[in-house]
């Protein structure tokens, strides 16, 4: 038996009263927790998934007071393991300041206790190998960043109409397994009149005027994405300067907008020690994937090289290549990927030799940008 203890609420985060309410999210997540009791948040670095995912949290706190409410930050084995040392200590159980427990594992089974009730949140579980490590991998000795087992093991095991998952990921395919299969809840970028409303939140106080057409524009090139729009506006309220001026320097060439793009300034809603450059963030699923599917590396690294919006299939995949490896590695990308921003669709223009085997890859410029970088 564990003490009695207040309902714990472990959310990083405060609540953000600028928050923009996102069309349709909280319906989603609701109507897919009380058909499954879990549900992932699927979509690109920086498209706003967190956000969604604390707001969530301080609405259920609002609804269901009698429940915990559990943040796990999930991005790598030692911040999974510090959040459930910590969940430990607070829920004050049994043995969890003895040298050679496993916090992991004693929030493990309490979770699966019968009389709590409880919302866990999994914060960017973007890396598909700590939670499905590869079959036939090494595993590996159990490290300070290394788990002793795949950190899939300690989630819960049991989820009822008390105690429910929801789950932030940049890869659709994490985040269905996470889901026992369920479709992911896609978060898109913002729509036109969000993206302005959140621009016009972070850019109080800017010098100049706002006018339609330049922030219609710099939206446009910002591509919607929350993150793209919050370092804007740091970047043009802290060096005062206008969006006009802001928008003429990211137009000016490829170079620039890289530049400016790459710029690192503080964003408190967001986790130390993470990157808040969109060309950071994208950057590092990237990384993700050149450590755990190399061919998909290659393959996207190849893509960039050509005009996206026709690359025979032939110019991708080599001769030497099994077509179901080159299938593999598309479907791995496209696991990574938003629509909108960057899809990749096999195209087979009916009755046109030429056209079949297309891949028709629609990218708007800012996606094009970013995968030329990378
Ligand atoms: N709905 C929103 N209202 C206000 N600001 C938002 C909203 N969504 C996102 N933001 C801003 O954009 C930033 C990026 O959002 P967030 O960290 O939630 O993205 P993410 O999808 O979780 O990215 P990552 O995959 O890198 O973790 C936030 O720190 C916040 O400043
Ligand atoms: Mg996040």
């Amino acid at each position: 038996m564990t003490a009695l203890v207040k309902p714990l609420f472990s959310v990083p985060f405060q609540r953000d009263y600028d928050f923009i309410d996102r069309k349709d999210m909280f319906s989603q997540i609701e109507e897919q927790l009380q058909r499954q009791y879990r549900v992932s948040l699927c979509g690109l670095g920086g498209v706003g998934k967190s956000q969604i995912a604390i707001e969530y949290a301080y609405r259920f706190q609002q609804t269901r007071p009698q429940s915990h409410v559990l943040w796990v930050y999930a991005a790598s084995f030692t911040t999974f393991l510090q959040a459930c040392h910590d969940i430990a200590r607070s829920l004050k159980l049994p043995s969890c300041d003895e040298p050679g427990t496993d916090p992991c594992e004693l929030v493990s089974k309490w979770l699966n206790e019968e009389d709590h009730s409880w919302l866990m949140i999994l914060d960017n579980a973007d890396n598909a190998e700590l939670f499905f490590p590869s079959v036939g991998s090494d595993s590996p000795p159990a490290t300070v960043t290394q788990p002793q087992r795949s950190l899939n093991d300690y989630l819960p095991s049991i989820l009822n109409p008390q105690k429910s998952l929801l789950v932030t990921t940049r890869s659709r395919f994490v985040g269905q397994d996470l889901a026992y299969g369920e479709l992911c809840v896609e978060v898109p970028p913002l729509s036109p009149q969000e993206a302005m409303d959140l621009l016009h939140l972070k850019a109080k106080g800017a010098v100049g005027s706002f006018d339609k057409y330049s922030t219609e524009r710099l939206l446009d090139v910002l591509g919607y994405i929350p993150l793209t729009i919050t370092q804007a506006a740091a970047f043009i309220i802290r060096n005062r300067w206008t969006f006009q001026g802001y928008l003429a320097a990211l137009e000016k060439d490829k170079q620039n907008l890289t530049d400016y793009l790459s710029q690192e300034l503080q964003d408190p809603r967001r986790p130390r020690d993470f990157p808040n450059s969109i060309f950071r963030t994208w950057k590092l699923s990237f990384d993700h994937i050149l450590a755990q599917k190399p061919k998909t590396a290659t393959l996207l690294s190849l893509i960039t090289m050509f005009d996206p919006q026709r690359i025979p299939e032939k110019l991708l995949r080599p001769l030497t290549e099994r077509e179901v490896d080159f299938r593999m590695a598309i479907g791995t990308l496209d696991g990574f990927a938003e629509r909108r921003v960057y899809c990749i669709q096999l195209a087979l223009a009916g009755g046109n030799q030429i056209m079949d085997e297309l891949f028709v890859i629609s990218l708007d410029s800012m996606g094009l940008y970013l995968l030329a970088l990378l």
